[in-house]
């Protein structure tokens, strides 16, 4: 049993893993090439001369450069980008009004003068990277606790990225690979003035809408168009109108040939997070208790805002953006949580667990180590129930509460009592922002809901003081109250509170209803659970240390691949459709056909524009077909996650085939299992993108700039 295990462990099929870029030529080069690679490792990374690699970007924001909420890739040789549409949908947003609804109506820029700047959105193109494992481990010792490790490997790290861009315009970013087993340094070039050049509208760009999401068949046109422009001397700058589009050392071409089931597919960008090397003790209390609960929260969340934006065209464009980030989430986490159910992944794990206690046997170092693990996720479990609770329907519940919160610590700061007058304009604009996003009622509605699921299904014990003193007052009298007292709950008055901003408002502030709420979970959170919560997470974390270092030395045959963790990776698999359940077999690609299939102007989702309407009543494809029909999206065995969506798809030559943007529904555990049989990641076919841009958009002047080849 135990030794059938260990072959099963060894053999996991070559389309699983996210992989290294500048160790593809030390590990996987020969693989892809056995799957119908046909360039070699150089030309996706090398530090001398410009590599596929040059083309990709890592979209991020001023202050968190480096946590990559998505990907994009350059197309041409003028800094013009693709990505997302989902991942563009905040600028796209914040650009919207009623007068201008992008996001209803789409936007293209007809020159570059008319493009639009996206301040605070940070472009990163990685320039090397390197492994500086030794460098870090020289300075750590076996008697460190967990703390002082953490803290020492900061410091170090600090002082390494420090060293290596002293003297440039670069910036380096260390992170742990493998659970803390080794580092790598990646230092990166990061442009600062990323502009808005076209996006369909959400008719398109996010047709299907969050019906559709996490799902095939799929038909969603998920791309937007941006560009990176550069100071005169093609460097970094911040946004300023004089700025040059920025040329690259090399852009993707775009591949006009078609694909089909079979093919070689790469996806080359920055997955997020994933947590493949879990234990079972982990897995069972993110499907049992996190995932739940959260779901829960977030379901109440989304019935009041679902309801607002059916009701008023305005409040469908304030809430679009947070809607949908609420939405994604929770239903990943449904997905998540069937797949794990599924394909018993607790009793896989656990099967595994047994074989290692096995081998472990008689191992000083590995003795009790999932004894240790067990009893710390014993420890943890009303813990990650409280703070679940705290952070979705607390902290991140309705926005009043973490509004407060934001505008207090910004006058409590430091800063402030330097420079009142410029911080009184931060915050001044921020709640521009703020406001012009915000309705009253739904967020009133969101609180009631809130504080009621809090007090329902928590013990008391974990329930912050001011949360059950809204129960006793019933929680509809108490958020009414906090609404009409607090200075945070109209803009008016929050404008009255702000223009006499001096330095007792906080004072004045610690007594408003909204920021008493916060303050009151704030304090809960700090008395009762961080502490702790913290304290396990770190010994968990050094645990994990010890547990895939142990995994690798009783495989050694088994390639590991490290956890996604915002830098650069590479997955390649197949074009391939799959079966999601018996006698059901998916195809590998959808067609306009389908969108026509779905096309119900009374359902939002599925209300197909009338342009395009018109353009398939006319059969006018141009080119953009594949036997006769238009592609739009198509399935892969790319394993990917969070971050890659608006990563390039290539193909075996290397060029650009689609986009990527999801996963499909019955493979969405793949960030804590992956099964090749059935996990696929979505990508919106190239083709799909230039038949929108030249034919629904008008706009074949962005094509000019683009190389096609067959
Ligand atoms: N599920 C995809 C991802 O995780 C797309 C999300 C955007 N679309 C949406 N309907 N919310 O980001
Ligand atoms: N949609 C995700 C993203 O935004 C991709 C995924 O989770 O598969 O990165």
């Amino acid at each position: 049993m135990a030794m059938a295990l260990l072959i099963g462990w060894a053999s996991c099929r070559a389309d699983e893993g996210m992989w290294i870029p500048m160790l593809l030529k030390k590990y996987n080069i020969e693989d892809m090439q056995k799957q119908g690679f046909k360039l070699t490792a150089e030309d996706i990374y090398d530090i001398n001369q410009a590599s596929l690699k040059d083309a990709v970007i890592g979209l991020g924001r001023e202050g968190y450069p480096f946590s990559h909420f998505c990907t994009g890739e350059l197309i041409s040789d003028e800094g013009l980008m693709v990505t997302n549409h989902h991942c563009a949908f905040d600028m796209i947003q914040s650009h919207s009004s009623l007068e201008h609804n992008y996001l209803r109506d789409g936007f293209w820029a007809k020159t570059k003068d008319e493009e639009l700047a996206n301040p605070g959105i940070t472009a990163s193109i990685l320039v090397r990277m390197e492994d500086v494992t030794d460098r870090i481990n020289s300075q750590l010792t076996p008697e460190m606790t967990p703390e002082e490790r953490s803290e020492r490997i900061k410091q170090v790290s600090s002082m390494l990225e420090k060293e290596a861009v002293e003297g440039t315009n670069l910036q380096a970013n260390v992170k742990p690979y493998f659970n803390g087993n080794q580092y790598f340094m990646s230092v990166f070039k990061i442009y600062r003035d990323v502009r808005l050049v076209g996006a369909p509208p959400s008719a398109i760009g996010k047709f299907g809408g969050d019906t559709d999401n996490w799902m095939w068949p799929r038909h969603t046109g998920d791309f937007s168009v941006l560009r990176i422009y550069a100071g005169k001397d093609n460097e970094p700058a911040p946004y300023s109108p004089d700025n040059q589009p920025y040329k690259p050392a090399t852009f993707f071409k775009i591949s006009t040939k078609g694909v089909h089931e079979g093919d070689f597919t790469m996806v080359f960008g920055y997955p997020g997070t994933t947590k493949e090397y879990l234990t079972s003790y982990a897995v069972e209390q993110i499907q049992e208790i996190e995932n739940p609960n959260k779901i829960a929260i977030r379901t109440a969340k989304l019935n009041i805002i679902n309801a607002a934006m059916e009701s008023d065209e305005l409040l469908r464009i304030k809430y679009a953006s947070k809607a949908a980030s609420v939405a994604n989430a929770w239903k990943k986490w449904q997905g998540e949580v069937k797949g794990l159910n599924r394909f018993n992944t607790v009793e896989t794990k656990q099967q595994e667990e047994k074989a290692f206690r096995q081998w472990a046997a008689g191992k000083p170092a590995y003795a009790n180590l999932l004894d240790r693990y067990q009893s710390l996720y014993a420890e943890r479990k009303d813990l990650v129930l409280a703070q679940a609770y705290l952070s979705e329907a607390g902290m991140q519940g309705a926005e009043i509460v973490s509004w407060s919160a934001r505008v207090y610590n910004t006058l409590n700061s430091e800063v402030f009592q330097k420079n009142p007058q410029k911080v009184i304009e931060k915050i001044r604009a921020a709640a521009q922002e703020f406001y012009k996003d915000y309705d009253t009622e739904t967020d009133r509605k969101i609180l009631v809901e809130m504080l009621k699921l809090y007090n329902e299904n928590l013990p008391a014990a974990w329930v912050p003081a001011e949360v059950q003193a809204a129960a006793s007052k019933g929680v509809e009298a108490y958020a009414a109250a906090l609404f009409k007292k607090s200075v945070f709950a109209s803009e008016e008055a929050f404008n009255a509170f702000i223009s006499k901003a001096n330095d007792k408002s906080c004072r004045k502030l610690e007594k408003d209803p909204a920021y008493s709420l916060y303050a009151s979970i704030y304090r809960f959170n700090a008395d009762n659970i961080a502490p702790k919560l913290s304290r396990i997470a770190n010994e968990i974390k050094r645990l994990d240390e010890v547990w895939l270092a142990a995994l690798m030395e009783m495989q050694p045959e088994r390639h590991f691949y490290a956890d996604a963790n915002s830098t650069l990776r590479v997955a390649y698999g197949k074009v391939q459709g799959y079966a999601p359940c018996d006698a059901v077999y998916y195809k590998h690609f959808t067609t306009l056909n389908g969108i026509m299939e779905k096309d119900n102007p009374e359902i939002y989702d599925y209300d197909v524009p009338q342009r395009l309407r018109e353009i398939y009543e006319q059969k006018d494809f141009g080119n953009y077909t594949q036997e006769g029909e238009v592609p739009v999206c198509f399935i892969a065995t790319n394993h990917t996650t969070g971050g890659n969506s608006g990563s390039p798809v290539l193909n075996a030559e290397g060029h650009l085939i689609g986009i990527n943007f999801d996963r499909a529904w019955d493979g969405v555990m793949s960030d804590i299992q992956y099964n090749t049989e059935i996990c696929r990641n979505i990508s919106v076919d190239i083709r799909y993108v230039l038949f929108v841009i030249d034919k629904v958009a008008g706009a074949s002047h962005l094509i000019d700039e683009m190389v096609l080849v067959d």
